[in-house]
């Protein structure tokens, strides 16, 4: 008898247990985002079996069923544009072609411009240059002379303008040629650098780094172990650097099953942090703001106008806030990656420009002052790389380049530079006055009945379609066409330099402005009532069944 309940018993416990790891599990499950890119495993196996095909010159200028008279304007207008480029910068092709055999980089870059279908006939028919040898004020200039506004920044390295990073590269130099490149010893600029930025982050010890990868990788690996928990948890579609344990799904081929990728303001995350107890860390890029859950808006993934993009900086205050309060209660690592903000926004960061505090701060770009850097900030008892009782458990982080006297000593230009008040009240007005430049150019987007908007994290813009269309991603080579220089990403992103005057937007805005009319003129916005983004999808899906077959 006694056993018979003493078997019930643990019947129930073990029914308990059980059903409190589905619970838990579902949990889990209902704070993946539903997109592809909340599921990174399945992300994987879906691209593989994603097959290629190519849209050829026969369906190139009318994949989207428009008739010829509009197939006949796109194919004019795009031979216009391959002409102008050619003509303009012969020098500027040549040299960038001279790599696209042996420079990976390039092969790639040059190659997820557009969208795969369209690429092998832009690539052969549409050279473009990407090659520069100067800068002054807000523009580059090519190998023929051409200069043109620098819409790319530099993946945010350049925030207040190529001159200044020329002046900290050039006066790091001075300070520290004596030295030269002697690694190990410190130059002893090194103690400002940290003491600053031990003031700007509000945290107590400061590690360098030679890239924002390394920052990242370094943060996370202390956080786990600190807190002896195995699992990092980051937000769907935030970049943090091309570190697998950081990037689970598409673009990294190693399995990682310590990653959880989660919805990003969203409550069903806040349970999964309050009710786990593998969490180490939360990584939160603060980009993310402008299109929570989002990949980066590539051009590439540009297949037809469902691109999204929306700011409100109190709510994602208010979400930063709410995820502090979890962390705190779960003792789980608050980190904040800067690497592309920081210094941006605010002068304290995107810590003092969402009024959040981390525990640890990753920063990057343009912290190096035109030199490569990384920076990682933290709490003392996160910083920590040993243990006082278990003198071998210790936390490796090396790197050879890692406090470079040159990078050091520009870091402390920048870093003195952004303490003048002239660079100190610009934070200030940083959103009123970009959100006042985006409302002007798309209210000239308006008035030129233009399907394309803008929104803005400050400095930090990305274009939206608002018209069903699968050329959208043709919108690159006319804004290049217009002098406009963008990264290879194309109008997915923006990212202005504070140096830019009202007199260099309003060129700006005219010439975004102009490229739209052309695009538009040469016919690629072409509407019809069928045309629908989800008709669009449809038809790629049947693309794609079709050239599985016909490969068969
Ligand atoms: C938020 C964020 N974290 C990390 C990185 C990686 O930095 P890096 O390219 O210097 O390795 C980037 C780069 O774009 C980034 O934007």
């Amino acid at each position: 008898m006694i056993t018979t309940i003493g078997l019930y018993i643990l019947y129930a416990v073990l029914t308990l247990i059980v059903l409190r790891k589905i619970i838990i599990r579902l949990r889990l499950s209902k704070a993946k985002h539903p997109s592809l890119a909340g599921h990174s495993k399945m992300a994987r196996r879906i691209a593989k079996l994603v097959p290629y095909y190519e849209i050829d010159e026969k369906r190139f200028f009318n994949s989207d069923g428009a008739p010829a008279n509009i197939a006949e304007l796109r194919r004019s207008g795009f031979e216009k544009l391959s002409k102008l480029f050619i003509e303009k910068s012969p020098n500027t092709i040549k040299h960038s072609e001279s790599l696209e055999d042996f420079v990976p980089d390039v092969v790639f870059t040059n190659n997820y411009r557009v969208p795969f279908q369209y690429s092998n006939y832009v690539k052969t028919h549409l050279k473009l240059g990407n090659m520069v040898d100067a800068s002054s004020g807000t523009q580059i200039k090519d190998l023929d002379g051409n200069w043109s506004y620098d819409l790319a920044g530099s993946y945010g390295v350049n925030v207040f303008g190529y001159d200044f990073y020329k002046a900290c590269m050039e006066k790091a130099w001075e300070r520290v040629k004596e030295l030269g490149p002697v690694l190990g010893p410190y130059h002893p600029v090194i103690v400002e650098n940290a003491t600053k930025l031990k003031a700007i982050s509000g945290l107590d010890e400061v590690s360098f780094h030679m890239s924002g990868t390394e920052a990242v990788m370094q943060a996370v690996r202390l956080a786990r172990y600190h807190t002896g928990k195995s699992h990092l948890v980051r937000f769907c579609g935030a970049y943090h650097g091309w570190w697998d344990g950081v990037q689970p799904g598409i673009g990294n081929t190693r399995v990682t099953n310590d990653v959880y990728t989660l919805k990003e303001m969203d409550n069903d995350t806040l349970r999964v942090l309050r009710t786990r107890n593998d969490i180490a860390c939360v990584l939160i890029n603060p980009l993310q703001a402008m299109h929570p859950n989002a990949n980066a808006p590539g051009d590439s993934l540009l297949i037809a106008s469902g691109r999204k993009a929306h700011y409100d900086r109190e709510a994602y205050a208010n979400w930063l806030q709410e995820l502090r309060q979890v962390c705190d209660e779960r003792g789980i690592v608050f980190i904040m990656d800067e690497i592309f903000v920081g210094f941006r926004l605010a002068y304290g960061g995107a810590q003092e420009y969402f009024d959040v505090k981390a525990d640890m701060v990753t920063y990057g770009k343009t912290l190096g002052g035109g030199l490569p850097v990384g920076v990682v900030c933290g709490k003392h008892q996160l910083m920590k790389r040993f243990k006082d009782k278990r003198p071998v458990e210790i936390c490796f982080a090396r790197g050879t380049f890692n406090s470079h006297p040159y990078v050091m000593a520009a870091m402390n230009e920048f870093l003195h530079r952004i303490e003048e008040p002239e660079i100190r009240d610009s934070y200030q007005q940083i959103d009123e006055l970009w959100n006042k430049r985006v409302n002007c150019l798309n209210d000239k987007l308006v008035e030129n009945d233009l399907p394309v908007r803008i929104v803005n994290i400050a400095s930090i813009l990305t274009v939206l379609y608002t018209r069903p269309s699968r050329y959208n991603w043709m919108f690159q080579y006319y804004l290049r066409a217009q002098g406009l220089s963008i990264s290879w990403i194309g109008s997915g992103r923006f990212i202005m330099s504070h140096n830019y005057t009202e007199e260099d937007i309003d060129v700006v805005i005219q010439r975004v402005v102009a490229a739209g009319i052309a695009m538009q003129q040469d016919g690629w916005w072409w509407q019809s009532p069928k045309l629908t983004n989800k008709s669009i999808k449809k038809q790629i899906m049947w693309e794609m069944i079709a050239s599985i077959f016909k490969s068969k």
